[in-house]
């Protein structure tokens, strides 16, 4: 083996190497094991020819190194260049959630009261046909007593068909004054059409002080009506009849979409009706251990879907608990 001859060749393999899989088939070829440069060195006997070749050997290795360290770099600045980001593009856009209409609703009802000085509370769901209904007065010939139009689950256990119920734990946890409003969602076995379904929410509002009378109530109403539909509404009331309440009021606001004109949306009658209301009966007082001689108060209740429904113009509360975000995402 003549190591001139060879130094030359392999300088010239090293150098002509474009990649790193050739230059690696150049080191295998003339310094692998099976080299001619390793089989020379096995067979080294004397000092002299020993030294020649390891230094040969050295120095191949140094070529490689070098030209393996020159196509590494030029690899990179390959990649570098070829997966270039334009920062400028515009990203890919996120979906973002909102809130549901109810819980809109809901909060704007909070905000109304909370500016009223109102705490807001919440109670369970499940209820007992105590809090349900005997502590709010309600007759044993009561319909909503009947499962026919309550969801029961046994004699005494009910879902509730009504927020009313807070005004009894309310009156029980602490002495008068007493201004809270109760937020939540009710059952009742209603058939589902445009504007009922089984599930619901209601606000209910509760006040209780030394000489409250039914101008609070009214004033409380109107402000409330104000704050959610708008400063130029007007409130009125109707007689009617709720077990809890003497007398019972059903409050009407006057309809936004025509001004009180008369149009569709409140049937030509110019007002809209909000829900139930009236003054705290004292036998609801007697059973919750508060004099009805001292104290008086108000209580009134309504559907949140009504109220959104009113707010938002839709004519079907069904979507609201469809989850169809083609529908939800208009609110
Ligand atoms: N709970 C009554 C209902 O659901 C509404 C109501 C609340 C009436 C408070 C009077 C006082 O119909």
């Amino acid at each position: 083996m003549d190591p001139k001859a060879l130094e030359i060749e392999a300088q010239s393999a090293i150098a002509g190497a474009e990649n790193l899989a050739e230059l690696d088939d150049a080191r295998v070829r003339f310094l692998g094991r099976k080299s001619d440069l390793a089989q020379a060195l096995r067979a080294v006997r004397d000092r002299e020819s020993g030294m020649t070749l390891n230094t040969l050997r050295g120095r191949l290795e140094e070529q490689l190194d070098q030209r393996r360290a020159e196509l590494e770099r030029a690899e990179l600045d390959r990649a570098l260049a070829g997966d270039q980001v334009d920062v400028t593009w515009p990203g890919d856009e996120l979906p973002l959630g909102h809130l549901h209409p109810i819980t809109q609703t809901r909060r704007h009802i909070e905000d109304a009261f909370l500016g009223l000085g109102y705490e807001i509370r919440e109670d369970r769901e499940v209820e007992t046909t105590e809090y349900n209904f005997d502590k709010l007065a309600f007759d044993k010939w009561h319909p909503a007593r009947s499962p026919r139009g309550t969801f029961f689950f046994d004699d005494t256990r009910l879902l509730r068909t009504e927020t009313s119920p807070s005004q009894i734990f309310a009156l029980e946890e602490r002495e008068p004054p007493i201004y809270m409003v109760s937020i939540g969602r009710v059952y009742r076995r209603d058939a589902i059409d445009a504007t009922h379904y089984p599930i619901f929410h209601q606000f209910e509002g509760l006040a209780v002080d030394r000489h409250i009378t039914l101008a609070d109530l009214k004033g409380t109403l109107l402000h409330v009506m104000r704050a959610i539909f708008g400063p130029d509404r007007r409130v009125r009331f109707r007689t009617h009849y709720f077990p809890f309440t003497e007398p019972s009021i059903e409050p009407d606001v006057s309809c936004g979409i025509c001004g009180g004109a008369g149009c569709r949306t409140c049937r030509y009658s110019g007002w809209l009706e909000m829900g139930g209301a009236g003054m705290v009966d004292p036998r609801v007082f007697e059973n919750v251990g508060v004099d009805p001689d001292e104290w008086s108060g108000f209580a009134f209740g309504c559907g949140i879907e009504r109220v959104a429904q009113l707010h938002y113009d839709f004519p079907d509360i069904r979507p609201l608990w469809e989850g169809d975000l083609r529908v939800l995402t208009q609110f």
